[in-house]
C-alpha cells in the first residue's frame, strides 16, 4: 500500500465530518494519515474528538490578529509544522486569503452543503426548501480564491421530502457528507484526482462535471 497522505483537518465547530474521517481511517477505508486537527475556536467540539483519537491538535484564534492576512500567516506557520499534503476544510468558518490558497494550491478541499453551483453561501437548507427544489445535497470541491466556486469533484444528491424541516434536511445532507467527503479526499490524497490548470482532473482527464452519488 502506498504511503498514507498526510492530512490536516480544519474545523470551527462540532466536527461530525472530522469524526467520519477518524472512523474511516480507523477502519482502513481510506489511506490518509490525520496529522493535525486545527481550529480557530478553542471550544470547538471537534478538538475533543481529535484528542480522543490521539491526533495532534492546534488552535490559533482569529480574534488575536488585526486582519485576515496576519491570521492566515499564523495558520500557515502552524500547519507547516506538520507538513500536510492535503488540507481538509470541515466546517472551518473562515474565509481564506489568496496567500493561504496559493500556499496550499491544489491541496485544499472543502465540502459545501448544496449542489454547487446552486446555493453558494450560508443557510442552504432553508433556501432549498423555500425554493421548492426537488433535489439537494452536498459538494466536495477544490478550494480556489473564489468562495464556494472551486472545481467540483464529488456530489451526494438526495431527494427533498415534502414537509420536512430545514433541520431534518440538514441531518440527511450531513449523513451524505460523511460518506462523500472521505471518498473524495482519498481520491485526491492518492493522486487519482488532481487540480490542473484550474480544473479537476481524474486520472489525467478533465472532469467536465463532478461525479454524482445518488442516495
Ligand atoms: C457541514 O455541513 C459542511 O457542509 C459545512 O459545515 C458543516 C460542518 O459540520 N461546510 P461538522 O462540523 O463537520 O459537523
Amino acid at each position: 500500500m502506498a504511503q498514507a497522505c498526510k492530512t490536516a483537518i480544519l474545523i470551527s465547530g462540532s466536527g461530525s465530518n472530522l469524526q467520519a474521517f477518524i472512523d474511516a481511517v480507523d477502519k482502513g477505508a481510506i489511506n490518509l494519515e490525520l496529522c493535525v486537527v486545527f481550529s480557530n475556536n478553542p471550544d470547538a467540539y471537534g478538538l475533543q474528538r481529535a484528542k480522543k483519537a490521539g491526533i495532534p491538535t492546534a488552535c490559533v484564534q482569529h480574534g488575536d490578529f488585526p486582519d485576515r492576512e496576519s491570521f492566515d500567516a499564523a495558520v500557515i506557520a502552524e500547519l507547516d509544522r506538520f507538513n500536510p499534503e492535503l488540507v481538509i476544510l470541515a466546517g472551518f468558518m473562515r474565509i481564506l486569503t489568496r496567500e493561504f490558497v496559493a500556499h496550499f494550491r491544489g491541496k485544499i478541499l472543502n465540502i459545501h452543503p448544496a449542489l454547487l453551483p446552486s446555493y453558494p453561501g450560508l443557510n442552504t437548507h432553508q433556501r432549498v426548501l423555500d425554493a421548492g427544489d426537488e433535489w439537494h445535497g452536498s459538494t466536495v470541491h477544490f478550494v480556489t480564491e473564489e468562495l464556494d466556486a472551486g472545481p467540483r469533484i464529488l456530489q451526494g444528491r438526495i431527494a427533498v421530502v415534502p414537509e420536512e424541516s430545514a433541520k431534518e434536511l440538514e441531518a440527511r445532507v450531513q449523513a451524505v457528507e460523511h460518506q462523500i467527503y472521505c471518498v473524495a479526499a482519498d481520491w485526491v490524497g492518492s493522486g487519482k484526482v488532481q487540480l490542473r490548470d484550474g480544473k479537476s482532473c481524474s486520472e489525467g482527464r478533465v472532469m467536465l462535471n463532478p461525479i454524482v452519488n445518488k442516495y
